[in-house]
């Protein structure tokens, strides 16, 4: 009985032995390993990259341009890379889906392209399409307002504002009106609550999802509260769906030029949870976008008075049609300023997806971690545009500094620039949102001699790329 039990032990010690050997031999063809303390769900490494945004950067200069987070059962559960054929692949590739975020998503946003692949997302995105289209977007009527209210907040404080509150109100107001269709400064038009309120609520349940998507699904069925969200999310339902009300009785004149997208999508909806849904995830898409890039922008002009005295020189002197799309697009400061912030401060600085089959990345195998690297599906990935963006191999060495002007005669390829994705899914709002921040950058710099930021950079790239110490600007006339 006693050999029986020794051969038995000597058995499993040779069969844990192989698996060890086995591991060994596979890793040694995988990217470098971050050493994790938490090898259940590498929550140190989430929380150290979300509270220190810098960390990002430090580990790959650490580990180089792609490493892997292990699981106690998996030698690679997860993939971060800077490097700019894997995080272009990531992004364009089909093998990569975001599935994974509809469980701690939907209650508040339902079904649509910011949680679905496949034909699902195809069709969300063709639905959302025509409301980008040009007449669309290329109208500055709302923006007037908002640069004009922006204008007058700052001059009411003695120009010495917190950018970051005054942006993300006039943005919030001018999406309200090209999602919605609603004005926010409106009142009795029996919407179920007034603007200010839904924009509350609205933050209150991007929260509440936040937390649902870093626990997952069965831990927030467990141990979150259920009532208060549930609350929050029928509120905000019930404010899109008078959108969505008013989008149905809106004129259904064809040739009108402009329309909103609740007017667009409705129509085309299967049903009004689906029609919620679309317009419920392009007004997460576009918030704190827009708003982001414009403070990002002013805070790093603020340590440029010769470039702002040059745009307020060009801006000031131009005919009324630079303030027009064409205008804006061309005026090559103004670009070349937005172009760079996007570059050194991406709005996004990553983007995860899943592999939803077996695929390859092209780097980061093979034991010097320059062949192709073979990824199971289940594998996350992380796609870091951050460190793309700060190669001091495409940007040369001065790629940590923030100069406009290398844009002059530099032309990245495209995977060496992508503060709005890749490829299938990339952003549809882009030139809206570079059109409304030329346009804001614009009146500012019409309107101020000078600004000084009083807010050190201390960037928090938890959601967005932001200040932590938020953005206390001087302003002067
Ligand atoms: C500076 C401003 C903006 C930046 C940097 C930005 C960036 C991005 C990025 C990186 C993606 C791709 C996400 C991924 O690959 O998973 C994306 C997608 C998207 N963005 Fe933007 N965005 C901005 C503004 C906006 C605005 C204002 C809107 C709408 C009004 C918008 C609508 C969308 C939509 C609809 C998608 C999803 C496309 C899809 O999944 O098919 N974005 N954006």
């Amino acid at each position: 009985m006693q050999s029986l039990y020794l051969l038995v032990g000597t058995l499993l010690a040779c069969h844990v032995l192989y698996l060890f050997i086995k591991r060994r031999i596979r890793a040694r063809n995988l990217p470098p390993k971050y050493w994790t303390i938490d090898p259940f769900m590498n929550l140190d490494w989430t929380f150290s990259t979300a509270l220190n945004a810098k960390e990002q950067l430090t580990l790959f200069e650490k580990y180089g341009h792609t490493y892997r987070l292990s699981k106690l059962t998996n030698p690679m559960a997860a993939i971060v890379t800077c490097h700019p054929e894997n995080a272009h692949a990531v992004l364009v590739g089909q093998d990569w889906g975001i599935g994974f975020r509809k469980p701690g998503m939907g209650q508040m946003l339902g079904s649509g392209f910011i949680c679905t692949d496949g034909p699902e997302w195809k069709r969300s995105r063709k639905m959302l399409r025509p409301a980008f289209h040009r007449p669309n977007i290329d109208n500055f009527n709302v923006l007037e307002g908002v640069a004009d209210k922006v204008i007058a907040s700052i001059e009411a404080a003695d120009g010495k504002v917190e950018m970051s509150s005054l942006m993300y109100d006039a943005l919030m107001h001018s999406s309200m009106q090209f999602i919605l269709g609603i004005d926010s400064t409106e009142a009795d038009d029996g919407r179920p609550m007034n603007a200010q309120t839904f924009n509350k609520l609205w933050q209150e349940g991007l929260l509440g999802m936040g937390i649902r998507l870093l626990l997952g699904e069965s831990l927030s069925k467990t141990f979150l509260p259920k009532a208060r969200y549930q609350d929050v999310c029928d509120q905000i339902h019930s404010f899109l769906d008078f959108a969505i009300d008013k989008g149905e009785k809106a004129d259904p004149d064809p040739t009108k030029k402009t329309k909103t997208m609740a007017e667009i999508v409705t129509p085309q909806a299967k049903d009004r949870a689906d029609a919620r849904s679309q317009l419920a995830q392009t007004m997460l898409a576009s918030q704190d976008t827009t708003g982001v890039l414009t403070c990002n922008v002013v805070h790093l002009l603020s340590s440029r008075p010769d470039l702002w005295a040059q745009l307020r020189k060009e801006v000031s002197s131009a005919s009324p049609e630079l303030l027009t799309w064409d205008g804006l697009r061309s005026n090559t400061t103004i670009q070349n300023i937005l172009l760079e912030t996007l570059r050194l401060r991406p709005v996004f600085p990553q983007t995860g997806r899943i592999a939803i089959r077996d695929t390859v990345l092209p780097s980061g195998g093979g034991p010097n971690h320059d062949q192709p690297l073979p990824v199971p599906a289940g594998t996350f990935a992380i796609s870091n545009a951050w460190g793309v963006h700060v190669s001091k191999e495409i940007y040369g060495p001065d790629a940590n500094e923030w100069k406009p002007e290398r844009w002059n005669n530099f032309k990245p390829g495209s995977k060496e620039f992508l503060p709005f994705g890749a490829g299938p899914r990339a952003c549809l709002g882009k030139d809206k949102a570079l059109a409304e921040a030329a346009y804001l950058l614009a009146r500012l710099a019409r309107r101020f001699e000078s600004l000084e930021s009083l807010t050190p950079w201390k960037p928090d790239a938890s959601f967005s790329m932001k200040n932590k110490k938020g953005y206390r600007i001087t302003f002067k006339v």
